[in-house]
């Protein structure tokens, strides 16, 4: 691990407001697009290697806005991190600090809050600032706070930042129901519960993906974990963590972004690589609208569309349920059905400010609650729109590559917090796309 270099700065800029993105729609898709390691993966298994005493080794980490702040947080606490080419990255938490990460970094993005489990673990007391993030809800951290204490840990929030400390250094394993399956949650406490004294019991867990390849990433660091993936986790705590080599998920979310962007523009591509097991709620629903999916061979899924497809009702939900982080892109989908559908969002409660900007291209959706009712119109047309955040962009995007004329998204820093290079893998595509700027 030695060769590494330090983090260079992003091509991409994360005060993206002053870009746009211009998108001549009504070109078909064609060819095959690489998929990148997941965000939400990569996110928390960063925070994950403060846990151990020695350097680890990431593969497959995303350049993302996010994993860059991710990098700054990290090195605020002492840790070295450095990067070679592919998505590689070191990171070495053995002089880990317990200095508290300052607000301005922690809450622009909520993945930062995962640092507080680890921190807690390792140096039994830290100060982290509530987090931020997109703003889809209110998104707070009682599960996280609530399973903590239940391990022993003392905990006050005072002016927004998370003070919390251990008395005797060592969380103590405990029996733990969450009242949600909340994935930060059960991310949180898993990470607190390995380093902990005795065993850990997670009940109603989130089973995202996610969870799995932390608990995977944690095993590989000498952690002793099981049932990750399942509403049980079993942890049972170990005295100190050793470094490890290992390689983050392909990311389900943006698999399943190219996989709409096929459907909605008639276009046979196909996303490479993938985990089928993990987009079966995604292709399940392409499925019953009368999309084929197949597997050429393993690790890739094709799309193959029909000219003509019905709406469909949809309701989001923890997984394996259908993703909240698909919603917004469907939602581009089901306008320009032949039917009527009924999109149900369960678990955000501000996460539908893309049906505004989606009517602005000419689609008919009625926002009411957390319903949105879309009547299917036959063509959209191409406008100004802005991102309201991470999907909603990418449903803007969708949603322009299917218009007619030219599409100028505004925003792009949400995107640019999760799509590595999508303009690019676009254009490999064949989509008409480019990044220009723009005065604001
Ligand atoms: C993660 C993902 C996000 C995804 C979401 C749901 C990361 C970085 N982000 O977010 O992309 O959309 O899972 O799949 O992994 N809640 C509480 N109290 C808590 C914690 C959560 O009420 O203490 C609520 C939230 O407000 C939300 C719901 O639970 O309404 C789901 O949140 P959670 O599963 O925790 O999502 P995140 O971990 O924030």
């Amino acid at each position: 691990m030695k060769d590494s270099a330090p983090l260079a700065t992003p091509a991409i800029t994360t005060t993206g407001n002053s870009q746009v993105l211009n998108i001549w729609g009504g070109f078909p898709l064609a060819g095959e697009v690489r998929i990148s390691g997941a965000k939400n993966s990569a996110l928390v298994v960063m925070a994950g290697a403060l846990l151990g005493a020695q350097a680890c080794r990431i593969h497959n980490v995303p350049h993302l806005a996010d994993v860059r702040k991710m990098v700054e947080i990290l090195l605020s606490l002492g840790v070295k991190v450095g990067h070679s080419a592919g998505g590689v990255l070191d990171v070495d938490a053995r002089d880990l600090q317990g200095a508290s990460p300052s607000y301005g970094l922690v809450s622009q993005m909520r993945a930062s809050f995962f640092i507080l489990g680890p921190l807690l673990a390792r140096l039994g007391e830290t100060w982290v600032p509530l987090p931020g993030g997109c703003d889809i809800g209110a998104r707070p951290v009682e599960l996280h706070v609530r399973g903590l204490q239940a391990m022993g840990a003392e905990v006050e929030i005072d002016h927004g930042i998370v003070h919390a400390w251990v008395k005797n250094r060592r969380l103590q394993g405990t029996r733990i129901y969450l009242d949600y399956p909340s994935v930060g949650a059960t991310e949180t406490l898993m990470m607190a519960a390995v380093l902990a004294e005795g065993e850990t019991i997670i009940e109603n867990a989130a089973q995202e993906p996610e969870v799995e390849d932390l608990a995977n990433f944690c095993r590989s660091l000498g952690a002793k974990i099981r049932g990750a993936g399942t509403n049980t986790i079993i942890i049972v705590g170990v005295q100190d963590l050793h470094g490890a080599e290992y390689s983050i998920i392909p990311d389900r979310v943006e698999a399943g972004t190219f996989l709409v962007a096929g459907a909605i523009t008639h276009s046979s591509i196909s996303v490479f690589p993938a985990v089928p097991e993990h987009l079966t709620a995604v292709t399940a629903k392409l499925q019953g609208l009368g999309f084929d999916l197949v597997s050429d061979y393993p690790r890739q899924l094709r799309i193959l569309s029909p000219l003509v497809y019905p709406g469909t009702d949809i309701e989001t939900m923890p997984y394996p349920g259908f993703p909240t982080d698909m919603q917004a892109q469907f939602m581009s989908l089901l306008s320009l059905s032949s039917g009527d559908s009924v999109v149900t969002e369960t678990v955000f409660e501000n996460r539908l400010r893309h049906v505004a900007e989606l009517n602005r291209l000419g689609a008919d959706i009625r926002a009411k609650g957390n319903h949105a009712i879309i009547r299917g119109v036959p063509h959209l047309s191409g406008a100004p729109v802005m991102a309201t955040d991470l999907r909603a962009s990418a449903a803007l995007v969708l949603a322009g590559l299917a218009a007619q004329g030219q599409t100028t998204i505004r925003g792009l820093h949400h995107l640019d917090r999760g799509y590595e290079s999508l303009e690019v893998k676009l254009q490999a595509l064949g989509a008409k796309v480019e990044r220009t700027y723009q005065p604001d």
